[in-house]
C-alpha cells in the first residue's frame, strides 16, 4: 500500500472515532465515558486482570463487541509496516558504554544504512547527543560526520568516548554544539546539503524532525526515527504535507500526546504498576471533584514513583500538601473514599484500555504526513519498523532518498528549497 492510500484509509478510519481520541478521559469525565459505544465497556468490565493485559497488549480476548473487533482488525491491518530484518552486530570492544536499548538500535541502524549509502561520504547527525551513532558510522563507514547538539555535557562525554577510541579515526568526527532550528544558520545549514551526505536524526523530539526535513532538501539521503509528538505543535506541525492537508485528522494536544503511548508487550510487572498509578490518580480526581466542585480540572503531577505502591492516603496526603489543599479527612477515610470509588476508577481505566488502540495509528497518521511531505519534495521514501518495541517503542524509520530522475520525469522544483 503506498503512503497517500494509507494515510487516506486510517484516516477515514480514525475520523469517526475523534470524539476518544483527541480528548482526555479524566478532564471530560464522565461525559468522556459515554463518548464509547454502550456495548464496549461491560464487554472491557467483564475481562479479568489478565484479560485487561491482553487488551492493554491490542488483543480482545473473550467475546469482543462486533464494532470494536472490526475496528481493532482495521486498526491493526494498516498499522502493520514493513519491518526491516538486518542487524549489524556491534563487537564487545565497540557495544561498550552503550545500554542494551542504545546497542540494540545502533546495530539495526548500521544494518539499515549499509545498503542504502553506497554513494555517501559524509554525515550529519542531528540531536546526536553523546555521539554513540557518530563514533559507529565512522568506524563502519569511514564517512567524516559531524553530531550536533545542544547539550554540551553530552557532547564533552562523547569526546571521551571518543579519546578511549584507540583504532578509530579520531579527525573524521565532530561535534557541533549547537541549537538546530527552523529558518537559517549559516554555519550548519551545509552540513544537510549534497548527494554525499545523509543526514540522521535518532529519535528528534516533537518537531526537531520537521526541522532536519527542512534542512535537509538537498542531502542524498536523510533517517529519521521521530519520537515525542506531544512536544509538537498541533496547530503548526500537523499537517505539512499537501496531501496530509487535504486529508487532515482534528489532531489535538491530548491527540499527539496519545500517539507518544503507543507501546506493547508490558510485564505483568510494568502493567500492574500502570494500572495502580492510575486507579491513585483518578481516585484523587473524584475526590477532588466532590471537595473542590469549583476548582474544575486540578493537575495533580507526578508523585514519588514509590507512592503509588502505598496506600491511597499516602499517595493523596502528598499530592494534597503539594496543591495545598485539605480534604479535612482521616486516612482511614480516605482509603474508604478509595475503595468506594474503585468501580468507577476501574471504568476510568478501562477507557484508557479502549483509547489507547488509537495510540499506533495516529503515530502512523503523523509519520506518513511527513513521509508524504518528503515525496512532495522529490524523494523516494520507506517507512519501516525498525526496533522491538519492548526495547525501543518509536521504532519507525522514515527513510528518503533521492528519486531517480528518469527519462520523462522533471524532478527539478526539488532543487529548490520548498518553502513549508
Ligand atoms: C531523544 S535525544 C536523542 C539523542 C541521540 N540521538 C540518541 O539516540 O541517543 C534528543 C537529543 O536532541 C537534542 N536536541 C533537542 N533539540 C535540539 C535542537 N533544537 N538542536 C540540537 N539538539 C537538540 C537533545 O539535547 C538530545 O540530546
Amino acid at each position: 500500500m503506498n503512503h497517500q492510500d494509507r494515510l487516506e484509509a486510517l484516516t477515514d478510519l480514525l475520523r469517526p472515532w475523534s470524539e476518544l481520541w483527541s480528548r482526555s478521559i479524566l478532564q471530560n469525565w464522565p461525559e468522556s465515558g459515554a463518548a464509547y459505544l454502550e456495548s464496549w465497556l461491560p464487554y472491557a468490565e467483564s475481562l479479568d486482570e489478565e484479560g485487561e493485559r491482553r487488551l492493554d497488549d491490542g488483543e480482545l480476548p473473550g467475546e469482543p463487541p462486533r464494532s470494536l473487533h472490526s475496528l481493532v482488525l482495521a486498526l491493526r491491518e494498516l498499522t502493520a509496516l514493513p519491518w526491516h530484518e538486518g542487524v549489524r552486530r556491534l563487537t564487545t570492544a565497540d557495544a561498550q558504554g552503550l545500554n542494551a536499548k542504545k546497542a540494540h538500535e545502533i546495530e539495526r541502524v548500521l544494518a539499515l544504512l549499509g545498503p542504502r549509502t553506497q554513494t555517501i561520504r559524509q554525515a550529519v547527525d542531528i540531536g546526536g547527543g553523546m555521539g554513540h551513532l557518530a563514533r559507529l558510522c565512522v568506524r563502519t563507514f569511514d564517512w567524516t560526520f559531524h553530531s550536533i547538539d545542544r547539550d554540551a555535557a553530552l557532547q564533552e562525554k562523547g569526546r571521551d568516548w571518543l579519546r578511549r577510541a584507540r583504532t578509530l579515526p579520531r579527525e573524521k568526527l565532530c561535534f557541533i554544539h549547537s541549537s538546530v532550528e527552523d529558518g537559517p544558520q549559516r554555519e550548519i545549514d551545509p552540513l544537510f546539503s549534497g548527494q554525499d551526505r545523509v543526514s540522521i536524526g535518532l529519535h528528534t523530539c516533537g518537531s526537531l524532525a520537521l526541522t532536519q526535513i527542512r534542512k535537509s532538501q538537498q542531502a542524498g539521503l536523510l533517517l529519521n526515527f521521530g519520537c515525542c509528538y506531544d512536544q509538537m505543535d498541533a496547530a503548526r506541525d500537523y499537517p505539512v504535507s499537501r496531501f496530509g492537508k487535504a486529508h487532515g485528522l482534528p489532531i489535538t494536544r491530548r491527540a499527539l500526546f496519545l500517539a507518544t503511548r503507543g507501546r506493547h508487550h508490558k510485564t505483568e510487572a510494568e502493567f500492574a504498576l500502570m494500572k495502580r498509578v492510575n486507579q491513585q490518580r483518578f481516585a484523587l480526581d473524584l475526590l477532588l471533584r466532590r471537595k473542590f466542585p469549583a476548582l474544575g480540572f486540578v493537575r495533580a503531577g507526578d508523585a514519588p514513583k514509590k507512592l503509588y505502591a502505598e496506600s491511597f492516603a499516602a499517595y493523596a496526603r502528598d499530592r494534597l500538601e503539594r496543591l495545598r489543599l485539605d480534604v479535612g479527612m482521616t486516612d482511614a477515610e480516605l482509603n474508604s473514599f478509595e475503595s468506594s470509588a474503585r468501580a468507577e476508577t476501574r471504568r476510568i481505566f478501562l477507557c484508557h484500555l479502549l483509547r489507547d488502540r488509537f495510540a499506533r495509528a495516529l503515530e502512523i497518521v503523523i509519520l506518513l504526513d511527513r513521509a508524504l511531505l518528503l515525496e512532495e519534495m522529490g524523494f523516494q521514501v520507506e517507512l519501516l519498523q525498525v526496533f522491538e518495541p519492548r526495547l525501543s517503542p518509536r521504532n519507525i524509520a522514515l527513510i528518503a532518498s533521492r528519486a531517480e530522475p528518469s527519462a520523462n520525469i522533471r524532478i527539478a522544483p526539488a532543487q529548490q528549497p520548498l518553502r513549508i
